[in-house]
């Protein structure tokens, strides 16, 4: 196959969701249609459980098993589709926020009972700045929900969606009885059959059939007339490029515990679903097809063996082809590296490969160099854009309690810092380092690493901080920034590259620091 071929046949994309509205399922019944496992429950998922107080060293038990399903690849009907792993654990969400730059599309799953949920609409906004083109997937249709117009009325309202309802349900819950197909313009029927399996046993018909009725009853059989006429009426027709420009949503029904609706699912993102993308880097637009390689880290794991300390680093390819055993050009640290034994991805397994494409993810073992959102190239200087930090929730002074091993705990915070575990925050005034993260587990998570893989103790000290703010001077305003600098000198810190961060206490002293300085911008992320 030629080149270009191989890169139009790329499909990488992730699958998001507020926690428990079937994330998990939906991803194992696509591998389960394209063939990539014979069961559900093969694949073993990183969904994290929630617990009243969840157990970190569970958490860290669930890392050890997500290297497997970090990418899940599989061939379905000529293409290569890679599905790349969120964790639905929402302290962990800042992992989700990196991996969407490494996605081409995304499904957003939504409860049908719950609708549109927090965590959700925090995700889609990421999507919606990163410009991420969107499938919705409504699930649990089997059981008692919200009236599908609702739904979409919601998910116009919260998410700001221009939706696109390409199929619809007949009846909910109780009187679930299928999916009317808008977009191929035929009707499947409810059974409830082996979960865990795919039967083949169909039931198809088109809206005009005089069996209908048979089917689904009289009033079903109205209802559902009404409510397409009204589909077609209120809410556009598909457009597929206004759906790659992020500015419509296709909407699909379904319930992926009973296998229904997800074939349909599949079946219109292998269509319209995007190939690898052209992505941004400070120095210009590097285009998937082109002949030399590039690509960037998201994601970086450490090892679970304490006496392995080297880790496996994610990297997305934008262009070229990867070779095992080629150099290639490290930008941030200026140096060669080459990868013997990199590795693929695939729905049980991973291997070594010996050359990957545009829209893959290969992992190469990193031993401490690499951080997240490093560039590699064939020579050229590109550092790609959109992985910035977000503003942690939690903030915690780090102090050492075993003044003998400060070597090793600066080394330990350096490297967790770099695998994006957390965030450092150095204090100008005093140089004392604040830890800020998204979750409250991962200050237990980085105590227990740093005692077991670099043999360094610390402790916690707490601190009143609301948000990290990146400061952008945007008029230049010298006089401004120096007199921000001393009235809040206190409250300032760099970040890892040491670019100036304002860590507020309060809502009301940002909002009266905005009001002070005009010609500053107080930024909740580090890109913009
Ligand atoms: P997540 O990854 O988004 O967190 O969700 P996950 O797929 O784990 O699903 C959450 C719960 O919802 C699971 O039940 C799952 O079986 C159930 N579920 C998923 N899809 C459907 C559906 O279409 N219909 C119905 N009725 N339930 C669905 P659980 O009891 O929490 O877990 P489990 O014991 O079944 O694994």
């Amino acid at each position: 196959m030629v080149f270009k071929d191989e890169v139009n046949r790329r499909r990488t994309f992730g699958i998001i969701s507020h926690p428990d509205a079937g994330k998990t399922t939906l991803t194992e019944k696509l591998l389960l249609f394209g063939g990539a496992i014979q069961e559900a429950g093969a694949v073993k998922s990183q969904k994290i459980k929630r617990g009243v107080k969840s157990d970190f060293m569970e958490i860290e038990r669930q890392r050890g098993i997500s290297v497997s399903t970090s990418v899940l690849a599989f061939n379905y009907k000529e293409l290569k589709i890679n599905i790349l792993d969120t964790p639905g654990h929402k302290d962990f969400a800042e992992d989700t926020y990196r991996t969407l730059t490494a996605v081409d599309s995304v499904i957003v799953v939504i409860d049908v009972a719950k609708g549109v949920e927090e965590q959700t609409e925090k995700l889609v906004e990421v999507c919606r700045m990163r410009k991420i083109p969107i499938i919705v997937f409504i699930n649990k249709l089997d059981r008692e929900g919200k009236d599908p117009f609702d739904l979409l009325d919601e998910l116009e309202k919260k998410l700001k969606f221009n939706v696109c309802p390409l199929t619809f349900p007949i009846g909910i819950g109780y009187d679930f009885q299928g999916i009317f197909n808008i977009w191929e313009n035929n009707l499947m029927f409810f059974k409830e059959e082996n979960k865990q399996k795919i039967s083949n046993k169909k039931n198809i018909l088109d809206l005009n059939d005089t069996q209908l009725i048979e089917f689904i009853g009289k009033n079903a059989s109205n209802k559902l007339d009404e409510e397409i006429n009204i589909i077609k009426e209120v809410y556009p027709n598909f457009d597929e490029s206004e759906y790659l420009d992020c500015k419509q949503q296709p909407i699909f029904f379904g319930s992926a515990l009973n296998n229904f609706g997800v074939k349909e699912l599949l079946d219109c993102f292998i269509k319209i679903a995007p190939p690898p993308i052209p992505k941004d880097s400070l120095e210009r637009l590097i285009k998937p097809e082109e002949s030399k390689f590039s690509g960037f880290i998201f994601k970086i794991h450490a090892n679970m063996d304490p006496k392995h300390r080297d880790r496996l680093a994610f990297i997305k390819i934008v262009s070229g082809i990867f070779k095992r055993n080629k150099p290639y050009h490290h930008v941030r640290m200026n140096k060669k590296f080459k990868f013997s034994s990199p590795n693929a991805f695939f729905a049980e397994k991973k291997e070594i490969i010996d050359e990957s494409f545009p829209g893959d993810i290969v992992g190469v073992h990193d031993s401490g160099n690499f951080k997240i959102g490093d560039s590699f190239s064939e020579g050229e200087q590109i550092n790609f854009k959109g992985i910035p930090n977000f503003s942690p929730e939690h903030f915690k002074y780090i102090n050492n309690k075993d003044p003998m091993k400060s070597k090793q705990l600066s080394k330990g915070i350096d490297q967790l810092m770099d695998e994006g575990v957390a965030q450092l925050f150095i204090l100008e005034i005093n140089g004392r380092k604040v830890i800020g993260t998204v979750g409250a587990l991962q200050f237990e998570v980085i105590q227990y690493r740093l005692e077991h893989e670099y043999g360094a103790k610390c402790s916690y000290e707490n601190i009143n901080i609301y948000k990290a703010c990146w400061v952008e001077n945007k008029l230049n305003s010298n006089k401004e920034l120096n007199d921000f600098k001393k009235l809040k000198q206190k409250f300032l810190a760099k970040d890892k590259s040491g670019a100036l961060v304002f860590l507020s206490d309060s809502a009301f002293s940002l909002k009266m620091t905005n009001q002070k300085y005009p010609s500053l911008n107080f930024h909740y992320k580090s890109e913009f």
